[in-house]
């Protein structure tokens, strides 16, 4: 057999949520019965103005996708340079992209303790060292985060929000910290969950890769866009830094139906915002919920809570059992710990009622 690098020997792989699928062929029951809150998707599905424009795209899979339409709408909407935007398959794709960019066998990425789980896995699939900073309140520690910058770190992984925590950072924060890190460093932050903040709450962080070319931001479709399973993500980033990145990427990343259905989505806004608006509806429902059984948890600012309870993996069974698919954070340290998505009203009561 041949022999994999030391990196990729010890490297953990990443554990989705459990597939609907998986838990029909597990407890024999039947898939319409089942409720997924495992993977923060968008419980109101797709955009069906996203499924149109695919039915219609079908009859074009014999040709190989142009991302040309996606990047224009994209620059439009977040009022970047076309220049600015590297479309991925899937954020996850572009956090990879950003590690075979700037990260190699002896560099160091500084991570947080409780940040998403890919960071550490990109990082390592190159060879550099995950230097991770002890949480504070389960977030980001900037302050720690910066002191923890050496003359070998190369990328700095931010999740505002967090998952699976929630946690949310102030822009303000944020800001000063991009503002103390070097400048050859390049300061990641990721923003899966960004649509999910009160527009009030948001700042225009695409504005800020002209101030600070080392700032990548990445956002996705698979969020509130509820396009996870075509994969679709994107960065914006100073131009000189998406052309490096556009060098790694391989060619044809997002497939040609994925492509169509992103800019259908971005053109239906009342989508998102209806989605938008129940995911803060149900959050805000779900916590005072919790809240009354005694149930603790952690500040939520995505589309999922997280809460804490006795025996993470025997209730994320049990849970199972019923047909109720959460998230155990065992693999990310938190035993404890379960992480549940915002679903439909009727899926959060069923949740409620079987916690
Ligand atoms: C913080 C964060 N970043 C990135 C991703 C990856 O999303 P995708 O690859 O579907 O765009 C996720 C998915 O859950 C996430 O939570």
């Amino acid at each position: 057999m041949p022999e994999a690098n030391s990196y990729i020997a010890s490297l953990a792989p990443y554990q989705p949520g459990m597939p609907v699928e998986t838990l029909v062929r597990k407890y024999g029951l039947e898939a319409g019965s089942i409720v997924k809150l495992a993977s923060n998707e968008n419980p109101l599905g797709p955009s069906p103005l996203a499924l149109s424009a695919m039915k219609l795209a079908g009859r074009n899979v014999h040709q190989y996708p142009d991302q040309y339409d996606l990047i224009q709408a994209l620059a439009q909407h977040l009022g970047v340079d076309e220049a600015s935007i590297v479309v991925g398959n899937g954020s996850n794709d572009i956090l990879d992209l950003i590690a075979r960019t700037y990260l190699d066998s002896g560099d160091e990425a500084i991570v947080s303790q409780y940040a998403f789980a890919m960071y550490r896995l990109a990082a390592q699939s190159v060879g550099a060292s995950n230097i991770v900073v002890p949480a504070k309140d389960y977030g980001h520690d900037l302050d720690a985060m910066l002191a923890a910058v050496t003359e070998k770190t190369k990328v700095i992984w931010i999740a505002n929000p967090n998952n699976p925590t929630g946690t949310f950072m102030p822009y303000e924060d944020l800001e000063d910290f991009i503002r103390k890190v070097p400048g050859h460093i390049a300061v990641v932050l990721d923003e899966a969950y960004y649509e999910y903040l009160d527009p009030a709450d948001r700042v225009l962080t695409q504005e800020w890769v002209t101030a600070y070319p080392n700032v990548l931001i990445v956002r996705t479709f698979s969020k509130i866009y509820g396009l996870a399973g075509l994969r679709v993500g994107y960065a914006i980033a100073a131009p000189e830094v998406s052309e490096l990145l556009n060098r790694v990427r391989l060619p044809f990343t997002s497939n040609g139906l994925a492509v169509v259905a992103a800019v259908a989505a971005l053109e239906d806004q009342e989508f998102a915002f209806r989605s938008f608006a129940l995911n803060r509806q149900e959050r805000l429902r779900m916590q005072a919920a919790l809240r009354e059984k005694g149930v603790e948890q952690l500040p939520a600012w995505g589309n999922f809570i997280t809460i804490r309870v006795t025996d993470g993996a025997a209730a994320y069974e049990s849970l199972l059992k019923k047909g109720i698919i959460v998230r155990p954070l065992a693999s990310y340290d938190m035993p404890n710990w379960l992480r549940v998505t915002i679903g439909l009203p009727k899926e959060n009561d069923r949740f409620l009622q079987t916690l």
